[in-house]
C-alpha cells in the first residue's frame, strides 16, 4: 500500500520524517511530491496511491479520476475547500481533516500581523496598544478559542459570534457571545475572522458589516480569502482613513490595494498561518494516524463526507 504525500507548500523536514515513520512502522509506503508547480506531476504521482495526504492543494474530480487505487484523501489542517467532496463521495473515497491542530500556530499569526499593523509596521512613529480594546472573535472554532487564550494575555476585551457554537462555550472562556454578526462588527475595533469558505459565507464580509466597525478598525483575516467581498474592501478603505486591513490569505486585487492604500493593508507573500514545525509535526502526524487508521482497520473519525 503506498499513501502519497502532495505538499505544494512543503512540511518541514521533521513533519515529513515523522509521517514516513508512522506510515513505515504500519508497513505503509511513502510517495512525496513536494513544491510542484504543474497540476500533471500530481495527476502522475496519484495514479498508484491508496492513501493522499495534501494541505490546500486542489483535489479535484480529474485528481480523483487519476488515482484509480485512491481510497483516503486526509487533509492535513482544518478547512477543505479545496477538496471536490462531491466528485470524493461519488468515488466512495473517505475524505478527512485534522481539526485543531494547526490552529494556535494560525492564532499567534492573527497577533503578529495585528501588531505589525497597530505598530505602524514598525516605522519609527507612535503606534496603538492591545490592552483594553475590544476584540471580535468571528466564529469560535478551534482557531478562535485559541484567539481568545492568547488576547486574554494581552488584555483585550472579548466578543465573539458563532451561531454553531453554545453561548456557554464562550463563556466558560471569559469571552462574550453576541446575539448577531452586525452586533460584533459594530461593537469591536479589531475583528478577527476564522469562519470557512462555504457558500453561506463566501463574499459574506461585505460594505454594509466593515462599515459597522468603530473608528481605528483593523480587520485580520486568516481564514479564507474568499469570505472577504474584495470591491467592497476596497471601497470602505477608501471612505474611511482609520481603516485597515490585515490577511494571511491575500485577496486578488492585494497589488492594487497596497499601492492604493499603503501601510493601512499588509498581506503575508503565501499563506502561512499554519507554517510552522510545530503545526507541521501535528497536522502531518495526525493524518498521517488518521490514514493508517483507515487503510488497517477502517476508522473513519474525522470523516467529513459522511
Ligand atoms: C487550514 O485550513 O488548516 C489552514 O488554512 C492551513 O492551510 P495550509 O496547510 O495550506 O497552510
Amino acid at each position: 500500500m503506498k499513501v502519497l504525500v502532495a505538499t505544494e507548500k512543503p512540511f518541514a523536514t521533521v513533519a515529513v520524517n515523522g509521517i514516513k515513520e508512522v506510515l513505515d512502522a504500519a508497513g505503509i509506503e511513502m510517495a512525496l511530491l513536494e513544491k510542484y508547480t504543474a497540476k500533471a506531476d500530481l495527476l502522475k504521482a496519484v495514479e498508484d496511491a491508496d492513501g493522499l495526504i495534501v494541505r490546500s492543494d486542489i483535489v479535484d474530480a480529474e485528481v480523483l479520476d487519476a488515482a484509480k487505487k485512491l481510497k483516503i484523501i486526509v487533509r492535513a489542517g482544518a478547512g477543505y475547500d479545496n477538496i471536490d467532496l462531491n466528485a470524493a463521495t461519488a468515488k466512495g473515497v473517505c475524505v478527512m481533516n485534522t481539526p485543531g491542530q494547526n490552529s494556535n500556530a494560525v492564532a499567534e499569526l492573527v497577533f503578529g500581523m495585528t501588531i505589525l499593523m497597530i505598530r505602524n509596521h514598525f516605522n519609527g512613529t507612535s503606534g496603538t496598544e492591545l490592552k483594553g480594546k475590544k476584540l471580535g472573535i468571528h466564529a469560535y472554532g478551534q482557531v478562535g478559542r485559541n484567539v481568545a487564550r492568547i488576547a486574554k494575555g494581552f488584555g483585550m476585551e472579548l466578543y465573539a459570534f458563532d451561531p454553531y457554537c453554545p453561548n456557554e462555550v464562550m463563556e466558560k472562556d471569559g469571552v462574550k457571545p453576541v446575539a448577531s454578526v452586525e452586533e460584533l462588527y459594530r461593537t469591536c475595533q479589531f475583528v478577527s475572522l476564522h469562519i470557512p469558505a462555504t457558500a453561506e459565507t463566501k463574499q459574506s464580509i461585505n460594505h454594509a458589516l466593515m462599515s459597522l466597525m468603530p473608528k481605528g478598525a483593523v480587520l485580520i483575516n486568516t481564514a479564507r480569502k474568499e469570505v472577504i467581498h474584495e470591491e467592497d474592501l476596497a471601497r470602505v478603505l477608501e471612505e474611511r482613513a482609520d481603516f485597515r486591513y490585515v490577511a494571511d490569505v491575500a485577496p486578488a486585487n492585494a497589488a492594487a490595494l497596497t499601492e492604493k492604500f499603503g501601510d493601512r493593508v499588509f498581506f503575508t507573500p503565501k499563506k502561512m498561518g499554519a507554517q510552522t514545525a510545530e503545526a507541521n509535526i501535528n497536522a502531518g502526524i495526525a493524518a498521517a494516524r488518521q490514514s493508517v487508521g483507515f487503510l488497517k482497520e477502517g476508522i473513519d473519525r474525522f470523516r467529513v463526507n459522511k
